[in-house]
């Protein structure tokens, strides 16, 4: 049985998030995703996301395709992530090329391309300047 681990942060969701939650799915019979915290993000970008990470969590973990969710509380934790959830593939969007890749001696590491023209911040950016 393969088990997909997936992480990110999945705020303002949208078709992006969807699309490689989809293919993610498919790599397996099984698709766990790691939700970053609020903390998380903040430490990484100076902002909280605009859905808290028990709503982020919730839509996640929500759809058909998603097994399971956890919060991701620390980027520095992968391993053990991986590990815990027993995972078979970490799979991560392209834009993360070859950074993942010293997980390779404990599951298979695969990179998809990302779904162009959305992300959540460019939403963010448009919805300021258009309405
Ligand atoms: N993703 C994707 N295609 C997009 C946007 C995101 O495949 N157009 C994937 C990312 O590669 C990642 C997952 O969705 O594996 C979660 O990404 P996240 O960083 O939460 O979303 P972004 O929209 O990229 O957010 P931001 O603009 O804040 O970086």
């Amino acid at each position: 049985m393969k088990r997909v681990l997936t992480f990110g942060t999945f705020d303002l969701f949208h078709y992006g998030h969807l699309r490689i939650l989809e293919r993610a799915s498919k790599l397996g019979e099984e698709l766990i995703v790691g939700v970053s915290s609020d903390e998380l993000n903040f430490s990484k970008k100076s902002r909280y996301p605009l859905y808290t990470e028990e709503e982020r969590m919730h839509i996640v973990s929500s759809l058909g395709f998603v097994n399971g969710v956890f919060l991701e509380e620390s980027l520095e934790l992968k391993r053990d992530y991986l590990i815990e959830h027993n995972a078979s593939i970490l799979l991560m969007g392209h834009d993360w090329e070859g950074r993942f890749d010293e997980f390779k001696d404990i599951c298979e590491v695969i990179y998809l391309p990302r779904t162009p023209s959305v992300s959540t911040t460019e939403l963010i950016e448009r919805i300021k300047v258009e309405f």
